[in-house]
């Protein structure tokens, strides 16, 4: 009886770790675009030339993107990617990027704080 009661104890503390991983999960690429934050962050090292190290732009013509929304994000860089959106700059550059990256990079630069 002791024996049947430290394996159930046991086995509880595993649900509640693998609950525990499972709700966790969506807070790194929410709301579950794929995108990784921390990728995200390397990523954008070209990006931080112009939108700021913050994500806060360093002149009054380049958009702030910290905490801009993350779909939003995902939306233009595809929009500057196919051409439906165009701009000197950033078409070139959405053109490099994959789709992980632009799920990455939207990841990271809606997670920053405005
Ligand atoms: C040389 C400067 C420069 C670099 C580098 C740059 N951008 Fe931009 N970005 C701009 C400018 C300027 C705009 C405004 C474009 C327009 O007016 O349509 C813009 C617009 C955007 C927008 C749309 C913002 C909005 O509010 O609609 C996104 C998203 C974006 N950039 C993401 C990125 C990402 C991600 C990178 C790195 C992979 C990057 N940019 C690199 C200058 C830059």
């Amino acid at each position: 009886m002791q024996r049947m009661q430290f394996y159930k104890s046991k086995f509880n503390g595993l649900v509640v770790a693998m609950a525990v991983a499972v709700i966790s999960a969506p807070a790194f690429a929410w709301p579950g675009s794929g995108g990784d934050v921390s990728a995200g962050k390397t990523k954008s090292a070209t990006c931080t030339a112009c939108h700021g190290q913050n994500g806060i732009s360093v002149n009054d013509n380049w958009p702030n993107l910290a905490g801009q929304k993350e779909n939003y994000i995902v939306e233009q860089l595809h929009a500057f990617k196919s051409g439906t959106r165009t701009n000197p700059i950033m078409s070139g550059i959405a053109k490099m990027l994959n789709d992980q990256d632009i799920r990455d990079l939207a990841a990271y630069f809606s997670s920053l704080k405005p």
